[in-house]
């Protein structure tokens, strides 16, 4: 069977099967483009049960387009704090302006033009909030399709999305949103990436190439990984008199956001160690292997220093530093 008619014979068991298993999330209620626009830009490279209640608090806070113009970038930020990948919440605000100025754009070439939007997202957002026919191809939908098809094609290559979208456009049904996120909740719920796939649960159990050949788990085929890079880095939690110093990072990872002094290799002597602590944090390319130290001295320099109430309420302090914090009180 070719992967056509394998997609057209599996689209209406699919929706079938989201209309009864599909997970009451948030941002499945009522929604706007807007509202569709930020969990879209949230559940980018971040795990649903991390988002849920942010995506709520973050409406509460900013409900459309015109509040969210309206803030301060660090108060996004804050707002923001813990999920990751900042540069989502920098490029949602700049997309806020230009929505509350211009109105929410009709076309998939004018989300796509939004700042921070790309292939996937543009694909998802115009599909849920403006039932057009655009496929959204993200990691889950790569399984489930390699799956389906049994495709040994190493999905880390270029041009293997769009194979895939084109693939899915030709068979969007009307109710495009519906079909976008139900092939995204069987990658999430029942084709799932580690770990045996819940095949008895799933719509394509009778359908699937790879089930067929009993081997599920042998796609997606990826490309080699390349090893991360490792940086040995001191992080240090100056205290003095009662307030901390934070420092606005200026260029590369984290870039704009509050830290703790940060230092790559050993830091300088600024007073005596109280504590010292070692932590990891791993981002997509890189990791922080860190030694945390508390340190009391007096204020100096060019640090911003701020109290336990004041970065608690104002500063976004990344999850890389969470370790530390635990310092601050
Ligand atoms: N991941 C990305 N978009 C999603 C959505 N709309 N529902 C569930 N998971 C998602």
């Amino acid at each position: 069977m070719d992967e056509l008619t394998r997609l057209k014979r599996g689209q209406a068991p699919l929706l079938e099967w989201y209309r009864r298993a599909r997970r009451d999330l948030p941002w499945r209620g009522e929604r706007t483009p807007y509202s569709v626009l930020v969990s879209e830009l949230m559940l980018q490279q971040t795990r649903v049960e991390a988002v849920k209640e942010r995506y709520v608090r973050f409406m509460e806070r900013f409900p459309t387009a015109e509040a969210l113009a309206a803030a301060s970038e660090d108060e996004v930020l804050k707002c923001w704090e813990g999920l990751g990948y900042y540069s989502r919440a920098r490029n949602l605000r700049r997309a806020a302006e230009i929505i509350a100025k211009e109105g929410f754009p009709q076309t998939w070439v004018g989300v796509r033009s939004l700042p921070g939007v790309g292939d996937y997202t543009a694909g998802a957002v115009c599909s849920i909030a403006l039932g057009l026919k655009t496929p959204a191809v993200d990691g889950n939908v790569l399984r489930i399709l390699t799956r389906l098809f049994a495709d040994g094609q190493n999905i880390d290559e270029a041009g293997a999305k769009k194979r895939f979208s084109d693939l899915l456009e030709r068979v969007y049904p009307e109710n495009a949103g519906e079909f976008t996120e139900a092939l995204m909740e069987l990658g999430a719920i029942v084709c799932v990436p580690n770990g045996a796939p819940m095949c008895g649960a799933c719509p394509w159990e009778g359908l699937c190439a790879a089930h067929a050949e009993g081997r599920e788990e042998a796609f997606p085929v990826h490309g080699e990984k390349r090893a991360r890079k490792i940086v040995e880095a001191t992080v240090l939690v100056l205290r003095a008199g009662g307030t901390y110093a934070l420092e606005k990072r200026e260029g590369g990872l984290l870039k704009g956001m509050y830290g703790f002094p940060f230092f790559e290799g050993e830091a300088p002597e600024f007073g005596k160690t109280l504590a010292v602590k070692r932590a990891k944090h791993v981002f997509t390319h890189v990791e922080w292997h860190m030694t945390g130290k508390l340190v009391e001295t007096e204020r100096f320099g060019p640090y911003l220093w701020a109290s336990a109430e004041e970065i608690e309420e104002r500063y976004a302090i990344p999850s890389a530093f969470k370790a530390f914090s635990e310092w601050v009180k």
